[in-house]
């Protein structure tokens, strides 16, 4: 079997006898077949010689239909395309009722596609999307093995909560009665489980002997926030490395984050050529203040090329509080007072309006951030760290981990994490404790932010949201 990919891609082809199967995309005049495997984003264009075929034979020649098919590649006649295939024998794999088949050739709303996630990536944006997923997984992978990373695989069901947000899924064995009792001994792990919201604390125990990790995983969030950035499954990644302190840390991110978006520019120019037009038709239907700035591919070299914005969440607060946001002059949620949390408006204002590149804020106030963070001296703020991007918002979030055995224990007391709940945590604290740190990649984020899509449900094969685990 030959895929469309290299039969486009060779012109060692030319004049051969290949054998390809795929999806109907279009059928034209009887005469030409536009195929796709998935492979590529191209098609390959198939000619028939119709009259060696009755009606009922070609009517199933549809769109969606899989077929295979034995010809000889030549060099095209129309300029569409650079090689097509005459076909000297067709079978027809799997009918597509055209009454029936959802992906028409025509323009489906984004909307509509997520109703039909199982043969959404049959249209060309769907499938380029997945492809850049794919190449973006790999490229993790590649800049952490490059750079002497080791992967670990940290435990998906949990008794922590890595971050102290109370927003897990409960992992049981019990029935619904027996759940109200506040007793697990007789479940199924002895204990109360959920679904892991971070490997981070896992990771750091690995950091600790390993030197240098990552992880790459799911993790779940049971937040009731249906917004376009927020999934309740979604992957992270957690890089953790020991002997590193912030400063390290946010270089490391900024890094890392250039190289990822650089192989895309490199590996999947087709892809993304495709992902940038569809942006600009979009925009042309959007107000004239609305529209994009720079295209897609302008956008990302953008960030390759130019360094991100280091400031402090103390800067930050000054900015916002002196700035004029908008004509009415006003964000909806004032930023009056020193320690309160920045909504997504004041970290878009950040990025898209006062500076135009990725931010980093770091030095958070304690109070806000999670229990594990390296406190300052100033016993006000912590080394944290939020990476935001433009449209997208906080896309990394990171932190020196608190290394001082007592420190961290006050801090658990403060959250009212149980000693006991995390008295291997605290091991790591007392047995050769050292500065650390790291942080997490929502990696649907960054495959936003690469494709241009703004729904984190279009980015990820089969999107769980609240009220919604079809598929
Ligand atoms: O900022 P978060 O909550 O940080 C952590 O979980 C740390 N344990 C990471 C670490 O230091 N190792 O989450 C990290 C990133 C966010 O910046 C965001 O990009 C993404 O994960 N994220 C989500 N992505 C999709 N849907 C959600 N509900 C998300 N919540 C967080
Ligand atoms: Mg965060």
């Amino acid at each position: 079997m030959n895929y469309v990919k290299e039969i486009l891609s060779s012109e060692d082809f030319i004049s051969k006898k290949i054998l390809v199967a795929g999806w109907v995309k279009t059928f034209r005049a009887n005469r030409f077949i536009s195929l796709n495997d998935g492979s590529t984003i191209n098609n390959l264009q198939c000619v028939i010689d119709f009259e060696k075929y009755n009606d009922e034979f070609l009517k199933k020649i549809s769109t969606g239909s899989a077929i295979e098919i034995k010809g000889k590649v030549v060099e095209s006649q129309g300029s569409k395309q650079s090689v097509e295939v005459l076909v000297d024998e067709i079978i027809i794999l799997g009918e597509s009722d055209p009454d029936d088949y959802p992906i028409q050739p025509k323009k489906h709303s984004l909307e509509f596609l997520r109703s039909v996630s199982h043969l959404r990536t049959r249209t060309t944006t769907f499938s380029s999307v997945m492809r850049i997923r794919s190449t973006l997984s790999y490229a993790i992978h590649t800049f952490f093995q490059k750079n002497g990373f080791y992967y670990v695989n940290t435990p998906i069901i949990t008794a922590s909560d890595a971050e102290g947000a109370g927003e897990q899924f409960k992992v049981t064995t019990l029935n619904y009665k027996k759940l109200k009792v506040d007793n697990h001994s007789d479940d199924f792990f002895g204990k109360e489980t959920k679904l892991t919201v971070s490997g981070q604390l896992e990771a750091e125990s690995y950091a600790m002997s390993m030197g240098k990790v990552y992880t790459f995983g799911p993790t779940f969030r049971a937040e009731n926030s249906n917004t376009s950035r927020h999934l309740s499954e979604f992957w992270m990644v957690e890089p953790e490395v020991a002997f590193l302190d912030l400063k390290g840390n946010m270089d490391l991110a900024e890094k890392f984050l250039k190289y990822t978006i650089d192989y895309i520019l490199e590996k999947n120019k087709e892809d993304l050529e495709f992902l940038e037009k569809r942006l600009i038709e979009e925009d042309k239907h959007k107000p004239k203040d609305k529209r994009n700035e720079f295209s897609l591919i302008e956008k990302l070299n953008f960030i390759v090329k130019n360094n991100f914005e280091k400031i402090t969440y103390d800067q930050a607060f000054q900015i916002l509080k002196n700035c004029k946001p908008n004509k009415k002059k006003k964000f909806k949620y004032l930023i009056t007072e020193w320690g309160n949390d920045l909504q997504s408006e004041h970290e878009r204002y950040l990025v898209e309006k006062h500076f135009k590149c990725p931010v980093i804020i770091y030095n958070y106030p304690a109070k806000i951030k999670s229990f594990y963070m390296k406190l300052n001296s100033d016993n006000k703020t912590v080394r944290a760290m939020d990476i935001l991007f433009p449209g997208i918002g906080e896309i990394v979030g990171g932190s020196q981990r608190e290394e001082n055995y007592d420190i961290l224990l006050k801090r658990m007391q403060e959250f009212k994490i149980e000693k006991e709940e995390l008295w291997w945590y605290l091991d790591l604290r007392k047995f050769g404790s050292a500065v650390h740190s790291g942080f997490g990649l929502g990696f649907e984020r960054l495959v936003m932010f690469v494709t241009g899509m703004s729904n984190i449900r279009d980015v990820i094969p089969f999107p769980r949201t609240p009220q919604n685990a079809e598929f």
